[in-house]
């Protein structure tokens, strides 16, 4: 049997082009979509790079995952066996001011692409839904059988695409969604890294004001907002894995499908949170720089501890993060420190 073809969307993006670089690594074909609304150029070219190390086919193509003419050429160019679908836009506060970009970037066109799926009888997917479908949970661990109650339209647009996988077993599609919690991390060889214009996550912004201490510029103090949460230490805590443990997990996913798996849905998490304080004094740890903090108020909506429970995940698709905290600052501070792509 050759080798399995992924169609991974929004593979020139963050969490996507280490899942494209993981599955070209571990014996699968890929092919990347990506409008490059947020996506880098330079994440398709280290893959082709790594495609060609690895004796993987790897194609790309410039289109949007709703534009028909373009994706009916990706879809007559190439057998594809499975999809795992990143592209969307990701930002709470954004989403907040600009539903309609939500609803529309992340919940129509994705009912389009997997109209185009059904047409080319492609009917196995791993999706990239959020923590953000839980809204604001009583229960923690947060386990995948609590009521997804989100309360901003970014997390509003991914449960509508979850319910409309649901729908669409009727035409035969076997889903899997992935529920991440917070993601962070580069790849170990800093061939890939976290880009995102705004940055909006909480260990990159840490390091960027390290870096600009370490430049010797007069940077603003890092923010942590509000210490005063019922929390151990006063600052909110959340539950953080490593990018490439993310990539593993998304494999683990495709297997499952391949073996004759039925939709389901995981969250991926670690069991355990950091608190924003003990992800702040690590950081100072790894880059030995006694980065300038300042306490702010509250922000509106931040619940105080979220942390998913990764039981089911690890015994239905065996998997469990390998990576530590360091692991994620350590590998990010190498990434933004020798920053080829030059985006920040
Ligand atoms: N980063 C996190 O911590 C996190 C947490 C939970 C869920 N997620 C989800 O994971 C996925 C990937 O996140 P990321 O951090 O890698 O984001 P990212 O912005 O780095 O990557 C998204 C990619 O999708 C592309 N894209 C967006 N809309 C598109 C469209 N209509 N057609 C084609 N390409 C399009 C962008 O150009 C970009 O390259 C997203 O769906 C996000 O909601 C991320």
């Amino acid at each position: 049997m050759g080798k399995k073809n992924i169609l991974v969307t929004g593979a020139a993006g963050y969490i996507g082009s280490h899942t494209a670089k993981y599955l070209l690594e571990n014996n699968y074909d890929a092919v990347l979509v990506d409008n490059y609304v947020l996506g880098n150029v330079e994440a398709k070219d280290e893959l082709q790079k790594i495609a060609d190390e690895n004796g993987a086919k790897f194609k790309a193509y410039n289109a949007d995952i709703s534009d028909r003419e373009k994706m009916n050429t990706v879809f007559k160019e190439n057998e594809i066996d499975a999809l795992v679908h990143f592209a969307a836009f990701s930002q709470v506060g954004e989403s907040v001011i600009d539903p309609y970009k939500y609803y529309i970037n992340n919940t129509s066109k994705t009912a389009v692409l997997l109209d185009i799926m059904r047409n080319y009888g492609v009917n196995k997917i791993v999706f990239s839904s959020t923590a953000a479908t839980y809204g604001e949970p009583e229960v923690i661990p947060i386990t995948e059988n609590l009521k997804q109650n989100p309360i901003n339209p970014y997390g509003q647009s991914k449960l509508m695409i979850e319910k409309i996988m649901d729908d669409a077993k009727i035409y035969g599609l076997k889903s899997i969604r992935l529920r991440y919690f917070n993601v962070a991390g580069a790849s170990s060889d800093t061939r890939l890294g976290e880009e995102h214009r705004p940055e909006t996550h909480l260990i990159p912004n840490i390091l960027y004001s390290a870096l600009a201490q370490k430049n010797g510029e007069n940077g603003k103090a890092f923010k942590i907002f509000g210490n005063d949460y019922n929390t151990p230490d006063g600052t909110c805590v959340r539950d953080y894995i490593h990018v490439e443990d993310l990539a593993r997990a998304h494999e683990l996913a495709l297997k499952k499908l391949f073996n004759g798996g039925e939709t389901s849905y995981y969250n991926l998490g670690s069991n355990s949170g950091y608190s924003v304080k003990e992800v702040f004094d690590t950081a100072k740890k790894v880059t030995e720089i006694d980065i300038k903090v300042e306490i702010a108020p509250r922000r509106e909506g931040d619940p105080a501890t979220l942390i998913a429970s990764n039981k089911k995940a690890k015994e239905e698709l065996g998997f469990e993060p390998h990576k530590t905290l360091v692991d994620m600052i350590q590998t990010t501070w190498n990434w933004i420190q020798n920053d080829k792509w030059k985006k920040h």
